[in-house]
Order: structure tokens, then sequence, then C-alpha cells
């Protein structure tokens, strides 16, 4: 088996948009992974996409980015704000994880801090058992916590949100509820259409609990990735410090700048379905390797320039390249949730001075999470310096505490 890297930005993009290579990050991982849409291929994979891409849609990213968001944001943070500092790490992990089951379609009926850390827990175990292939620990001891989390999820969480659905589902064929009152969410769209597409318990018990990991922690990651640049920015150029507050699209501008830099998932693993040659020209064949790194592509310089490795919110891109480059994937796998974290893209057009008026604008959750929390005055806490997380080889934050100066708005 011979291991093939593509690094740069152009290959990258092509290499992961070619048919015949079939995901292979997560085969390690089947516990929670099997059969889930990241790793369904052909066929199978373009049914459930088309069907669960009717959540993914402008006009419910705008219910959630209008309704939905703010209110979880709200809700969230208010503890911490009344307490005066926050981990950004533990903070975020406990908005996006919220946002993520009502997108999912998980209910947290009871609304307590004990249920949300309830499920944050089996959301975490989840996560371990998708990236099973990084890990030092015994695999199948993992495999076996993880078999455990999913019953509790399934006892604890699913069966009574599915019951619900069921409930609501049949509410609206007697006529008694309308369509818009029905949940917006993959759960309620599967279940309505399960006999078009019918998906055996362990299968839906996997997809449900696959999207509550991968929306939560990359979402997670980004916040605190976001908030660490523009502090840094913000130390040497203090006069942009007041355009993220004035200027909405400068902000999502400062955001999108600092996922190209950290990708939620660094490297995208694939497999050759037959023997092929890859866009730079390499040929790969059966049981070979394929890793598009998707960190190294973000920081090409013969695309994003000279500087490709820094932050910069002010650098100019070439047509066609998105402002956080590869970071939500692309071809058939690409992250559905990309205008739901990360908002829509303003056209190079658009005003980045005068952002008024951009009533219709989605910017994003990150942008929501990091725009309330630098209205209450967070800034780093000078008594504990950020630290990183040393149980993975990733470069994310193990914590990262704030103050908040102003808990009435900036
Ligand atoms: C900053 C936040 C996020 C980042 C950076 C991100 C990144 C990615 C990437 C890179 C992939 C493709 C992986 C591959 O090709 O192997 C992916 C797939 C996916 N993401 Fe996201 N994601 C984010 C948030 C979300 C959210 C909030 C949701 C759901 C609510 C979501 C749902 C999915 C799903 C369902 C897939 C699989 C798509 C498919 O296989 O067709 N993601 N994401």
């Amino acid at each position: 088996m011979t291991t093939f890297t593509v690094s740069n930005y152009d290959d990258a993009f092509a290499t992961l948009r070619v048919r015949d290579l079939a995901q292979a990050l997560y085969d390690e991982g089947a516990v929670i992974m099997e059969d889930v849409l990241l790793t369904l291929h052909g066929e199978a994979h373009r049914d459930r996409r088309r069907l669960e891409n009717r959540v993914f849609r402008r006009e419910i990213f705008r219910y959630y980015e209008g309704q939905v968001i703010p209110r979880t944001i709200e809700r969230t943070i208010a503890p911490f704000v009344e307490r005066g500092h926050a981990d950004l790490v533990v903070l975020g992990y406990r908005v996006t994880m919220n946002l993520t089951a009502d997108f999912a379609g998980i209910d947290r009926p009871h609304q307590t801090p004990d249920e949300t850390e309830a499920l944050l827990g089996l959301v975490v175990k989840f996560s371990e058992g998708a990236t099973l292939v990084h890990s030092t620990r015994d695999h199948d001891a993992v495999r076996a916590e993880v078999r455990q989390a999913l019953g509790d999820f399934d006892r604890i969480f699913l069966q009574p949100s599915i019951d619900r659905r069921r409930e609501l589902l049949a509410r609206m064929e007697r006529g008694e509820i309308d369509e818009s009152d029905l949940p917006k969410d993959v759960l309620t769209v599967l279940l309505r259409n399960e006999e078009r597409l019918p998906l055996p318990d362990d299968v839906l018990r996997r997809e449900i609990a696959f999207y509550l990991q991968a929306g939560s922690h990359s979402t997670a990651n980004s916040v605190t990735h976001a908030m660490h640049e523009v502090f840094d920015w913000c130390e040497t150029h203090p006069q942009d410090a007041a355009r993220m507050a004035d200027e909405p699209l400068f902000l999502q501008r400062c955001i999108h700048e600092s996922m190209r830099l950290h990708p939620a998932s660094p490297v995208a693993w694939r497999k050759p379905l037959c023997p092929l040659e890859l866009p730079n020209g390499q040929r790969v064949g059966d049981g070979d390797k394929v890793i598009v790194d998707m960190r190294a592509a973000n920081t090409d310089p013969r695309v994003f320039g000279a500087d490709a490795d820094r932050f910069n919110p002010h650098r100019s891109l070439p047509r066609g390249v998105q402002p956080f480059g590869l970071t939500f994937g692309g071809g058939i796998h690409a992250c559905p949730g990309q205008d739901l974290d990360g908002g829509a893209v303003p056209k190079p057009e658009s005003n980045l001075e005068a952002s008024n008026g951009l009533v219709d604008h989605l910017f994003g959750a990150v942008f929501l999470l990091v725009d309330a929390l630098l209205a209450r005055g967070a800034r780093r806490d000078p008594a504990r310096p950020p630290e990183r997380d040393a149980m993975t080889e990733r470069p994310n934050w193990g914590s990262y505490f704030v103050v908040f100066d102003d808990a009435g708005g900036r």
C-alpha cells in the first residue's frame, strides 16, 4: 500500500472531486461511522444526501439564524457572562452542541445544564469513536464505550425525539397541524420519508449521532480559533477592532480568514475504487491511500500570497477561491453545513464598509457567537493564558479563558 499526499491548492481542489475516490478516514471508526452520510458512496450517498439536503436550504438557514441560533446563544452564554468569565472551549461546546442538536432533531425537553452535560458527554464519546484511527487508546475498549454511549443516547434522547416527531407527522396527516409546524431538522426529514428511503434502526441511530459530533466539534473549534485570531489581530491593528464592531461583513471576513488557517478536518483521506490517475498525474490503485492535506492547500502561497500562513483579513483572493479555502471540503462530501456555520460569502462587489441593509445576508453561527462574545467585551483573561489541547496532535485549544468587560454590550 502506498500513501499519496496532495498538498497544493489546485490539486487538492481537483482531487476532492474525483468520483472514484471513496471516503477512507473513518474505516477504523465504523462503530459510529458505518453507513452514515460521510462514509457512503455512489447511489447510496446521492439518495441520502438529496433527502437530507431538504434541511440544508437557504430559507431554513435563515430561520435558524434569525430565530433559533440567537436564542440558543443567549441562553447558553448568559450564566458565563454573569460570572464575568468563561473558558471558550467549554462555552463553545455547549452552544454548538445545542445548535447541532436542534438541527439534527434531538430534543432536550428539560433545558437544564445537567441535560446539556449528559448529551455533551455522549457526543464527546461519539467523536472519539469517529476519529479512532488517530487514537492512542486501546481501540476495542473505545469501541465498547461508544456502543454503550449509543445505547444511552438511543434510550435517553433519540427514542423520545422520534416518538414526538411521529406524533407530529400523524397529526399533520390528520390535518390537525400544518407542514410548517413540523420541526425543521434532519430526523424529521428521515422519518417523513422512511418509505422512500428506509433506514434500519442502527443506521438511523448512527446517522443522527454522527450529525451531533460532526456539527458541534468543528463549530466549537472554529469559534475558539476565530476569537484567538481576532484578539491577536486587534492588539496590533487597533483600528480594525472598531471595524469588527461596526461592520458585520468585516467581522465575517475575519472569521473566514481564521477558518482558512484552521480547518476543522486538516486532512481528508480517500481510497481509489479502481486504478486511476490523480489530477497531479500520480497513478493510484487498489489498497493505496490518498491524503488531501487541506491545511497545506489552504496556506499555498501560490494562491493566498507570500503571507499565506498568517492571519490577514485584508488579503485579496484570486477569482473563484473561497475565503476559507478548502475548509468545508469539496466534491460529493462537501460540507452541507457550510452556510449554516460560515454564512454566505459576500460577492466581491459587496461593500465591506457599509454592511447595513444586508438584512438578507447569512452571517453564520460562528459569526453570531463571536459577535455576541465581542459585544459583551470578551477579552483574554490575563491571569489564565490559553493552553493547547495536549490530548490531540491537532493544534486545537485545550482551554481559552476570557473575561467579560461589559455585560451590557459594546
Ligand atoms: C466550521 C464548521 C464546519 C466545518 C469546518 C466542516 C467541515 C466539513 C468537511 C471538511 C467535510 C467533508 C469531509 C470529507 O470530505 O471527508 C464535512 C462534511 C460534512 N459536514 Fe461539516 N463542517 C462544519 C460544520 C458542520 C455542521 C454545523 C453540520 C451540520 C449541522 C455539518 C455536517 C456535515 C455533514 C452531514 C457532512 C457529510 C457530507 C457528505 O458526506 O455528503 N458540518 N464537513
